[in-house]
């Protein structure tokens, strides 16, 4: 009892010694921050607010005077988008050495698919609904950036979106805004670590806040009007999860939100995000939205605008010199006060703290680190293993996939399609892949299909024929025709087609989500033969392509799976990796559908089959995706069995409890993705068909069976009602268990009547 008794005594000594140091650390930070702030001028003040963009443009060019002269003379806080690592060396040494206090930079890149080594585009790492594969991307991108001497990323991307007309889908994580949390949680515990302090971590940054992926028409930057209901359940819902697990930093969106741009948006950035959700970190606007605030109408000039945004809440002025040219008018002209102005300054500098610059300002410009760093082969290991756990098996007709060994037979593979050997440049990969300059990233760093197929399938036995190949961008009928010529000579055929990887990402919205330069005409002549075809789509978002759909045996998307790109392919089509991916977002049968998703409201009149009048459809085309929201086909197959709810009464404030077994009766290991969704049947107002609240990746050998137990909060059943009251009501709920929205089991339980 005496021996407890001391090391209890001892325990406790050691946690509160720790916990003091840490106290004392952020007081000791706090103390330095005030002192420091006392010798600022307003002008360096203003300077520290000002993010100004290094060698590379990723918008539109808003004046660059020299940079280092304003840096030497304190008017810049942070540089974004330095590529050149010496160049960085010598503007954090005129920052520190040249200028009155010495104050360093931060230095911003868009780390948003890796950084040196390129992984696959965000919505395919969705695909892979695997936390810890996303977790140990963002890992080796912070250690490649943070060698490279970048301390900060504007990444997660976390705007859910129910729209692929929208470019910018590629770089978040669907339409769900629950995956989406997870995802994002993953992504800053990837950059951030434990401590941001160590020079392999870097500052992460919730974007875009918020609600710009509902911008109307699919159209980039364009108006964003919704309830309040829809913003708390579906647009918020990954920025919370973001702020709650300590992203450093948030980026305003460019839109508009019910007609307030979210730059300037009090209600977004000081009641919700600083307030509800009591987050203290730095705010930086998206490139130069401050200044757009004033082609949106909010605001009249300079003055107006650096007020309005200051006040609401936002702190950094990214690329756009309004806070420049108008802050300090806005202080003597009392629209904000010198409070408000330090307490930006704060928030500027305590970042800076945190990531140790003020200690050692060259901690990430190691030039020895730096080589040891970026060139790191085993990288490529981990983008090729989630390149191929990303890829969606959508259609596997008569089970042509995997493809087996010739066993002698000489049988001829053809490897046609635009996207089959393209050396364009960003083809595989998107915009955002910028960090060692856009000349690096071309495409002999990429594996191409052809490249990763060719010597596998050689070796299985086929003579395979990769000839004649146009790129996405340069493919005409005659080149369609020799590939059909090609093609005419093969037993199998696979068809790699889809989108450039330049027509990806930002301003990149589309009108039609059909497959471009008139792909699916090739795929109807190779259609023709009788022949196996295997139809693989290189794509940023959801396409349609009707007729392959209904013609085409077999269907794999495989997004934009970055330098590992035909290693992870040749991985999934021989079966050496079985395909586990699942769909992040909903694949309409038409653009007209769009938005089409899940979770959406039953209506007074749902369409229960294509035709019904009177019911929520259209003449010309199925209601229904063409594949829905958590769909993936595997090599093998999974049986579910009935689920189990312990207690199917629940007393208010109870949890569910549920189980279901999972057996794998294939004759290949397999990985499946086990989701969990959740009906609310009756409610104070309408609510989904269906709301994803678990998931879960297992991998089962043949005939292994996994019981699987589920527990559901009933804070996860609440809803936010028109008085905006959180709450979760009396009655009875639906529970769904399977391997895709759609493939589900299903349970009924409710939660009782409190009794009055
Ligand atoms: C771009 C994007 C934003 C990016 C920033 C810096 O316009 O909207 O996501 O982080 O500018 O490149």
């Amino acid at each position: 009892m005496l021996i407890n008794y001391v090391w209890r005594r001892r325990l406790f000594f050691l946690v509160s010694l720790l916990n003091s140091i840490f106290v004392l650390n952020a007081q000791d930070t706090e103390a330095r921050i005030n002192l420091l702030l006392a010798k600022m001028t307003v002008d360096e003040k203003i300077g520290q607010l000002n993010q100004l963009p290094g060698d590379l443009m990723t918008g539109s060019e808003v004046g660059k005077e020299d940079l280092l002269a304003q840096i030497r003379s304190g008017r810049v806080g942070s540089v974004l988008s330095h590529t050149n690592f010496e160049q960085k060396i010598i503007l954090q040494r005129a920052a520190v050495s040249e200028s009155r206090l010495g104050i360093p930079l931060l230095f911003g890149f868009d780390v948003i698919h890796g950084y040196k080594t390129v992984f696959p585009i965000p919505l395919a790492q969705a695909a892979s609904w695997d936390m810890r594969a996303i977790e140990e991307v963002e890992r080796i991108a912070a250690r490649e950036a943070s060698a490279d001497g970048q301390h900060w990323t504007f990444s997660p991307m976390v705007d859910v979106s129910r729209d692929p007309r929208w470019g910018r889908v590629m770089e978040g994580a669907g339409e769900d805004p629950y995956l989406s949390g997870k995802i994002a949680e993953a992504r800053v515990r990837g950059f951030q670590g434990d401590d941001l302090g160590q020079s392999s971590t870097i500052a992460a940054c919730a974007k875009h806040f918020a609600g710009y992926g509902f911008s109307e028409a699919g159209r980039d930057y364009n108006t964003v009007d919704m309830s309040e209901q829809r913003l708390r359940e579906v647009v918020l819902p990954p920025f919370k999860a973001a702020a709650k697990v300590g992203v450093a930093t948030f980026m305003n969106a460019f839109n508009t939100l019910n007609g307030v741009p979210a730059s300037m948006n009090k209600y977004l950035i000081t009641d919700i995000l600083r307030g509800e959700w009591t987050w203290s970190g730095l705010v930086v606007s998206d490139w130069n939205s401050f200044g757009e605030t004033i082609v949106h109408g909010a605001a009249a000039d300079d003055v107006d605008a650096a007020s309005k945004c200051l006040s609401a809440g936002s702190d950094m002025d990214m690329a756009g010199g309004t806070f420049q040219r108008g802050l300090k008018k806005a202080l003597e002209g009392k629209r904000i006060s010198m409070q408000q102005l330090d307490e930006a300054v704060r928030r500027v500098l305590r970042l800076k703290y945190s990531l140790g610059l003020f200690d050692n300002p060259f901690l990430y410009l190691d030039g020895e680190r730096r080589l040891k760093e970026l060139s790191q082969p085993v990288y490529r290991e981990t983008a090729r293993s989630i390149a191929a756990s990303s890829m969606v098996l959508l259609k596997n007709q008569g089970k042509i996939l995997p493809i087996r060994p010739a066993a002698g037979l000489k049988k001829k593979i053809a490897i046609v399609g635009p996207m089959a050997d393209s050396k364009t440049n960003k083809d595989y990969m998107s915009f955002w892949t910028l960090g060692l300059g856009m000349q690096y990233y071309d495409s002999t760093q990429v594996v191409t299909p052809a490249e990763g197929l060719k010597p596998v399938l050689e070796n299985m036995g086929y003579e395979v024929l990769v000839r004649p190949v146009c790129t996405a961008g340069d493919c005409d009928e005659k080149s369609y025709a020799m590939m059909i010529e090609t093609a005419r000579e093969a037993d199998i055929i696979i068809a790699c087609v889809g989108e450039r990887g330049l027509d990806c990402g930002e301003s990149k919205s589309v009108a039609s989500l059909d497959l471009p330069r008139n792909q699916e005409g090739l795929l109807r002549l190779l259609g023709r033969f009788g022949k196996p075809v295997v139809m693989v789509l290189f794509n940023s978002r959801p396409m349609t392509f009707e007729w392959a759909s209904e013609n085409i045996p077999a269907i794999l998307v495989a997004w934009q799976p970055g330098f590992e790109t035909g290693n992870a392919l040749a991985d999934v089509l021989t079966g050496r990796v079985n395909p586990s991916g699942k769909l992040p977002m909903t694949f309409p049968r038409k653009v007209g559908q769009v938005p089409i998703y899940y979770n959406h409201l039953r209506t007074g009149r749902p369409q229960a089959s294509f035709g019904m009048p009177f019911t929520s459809g259209y003449l010309d085309v199925s209601a229904t995706p063409a594949y829905p929201f958590g769909h993936g086909l595997s090599y093998t197959e999974f049986q579910y069995s009935d689920i189990t709810i312990t207690k199917p009464t629940l007393e208010k404030g109870e949890s569910l409890a549920a189980s279901i077994s999972v057996t794998n009766i294939g004759d290949r290991i397999g990985s499946e993705v086990i989701q969990c969704y959740t009906q609310d049947l009756t409610a104070e107002v309408a609510r989904p068909v269906k709301e994803l609240k678990r998931f879960l990746k297992i991998t089962l050998n043949p005939g292994e069976t996994k019981k699987i137990q589920l527990k559901i909060s009933q804070e996860d059943l609440s809803y936010w009602d028109n008085e905006l009251r959180f709450r979760v009501d009396p009655g009875k709920f639906k529970l769904f268990i399977g391997g895709s929205s759609e493939a589900v089991k299903e349970a009924d339980f409710e939660v009782k009547s409190i009794k009055k």
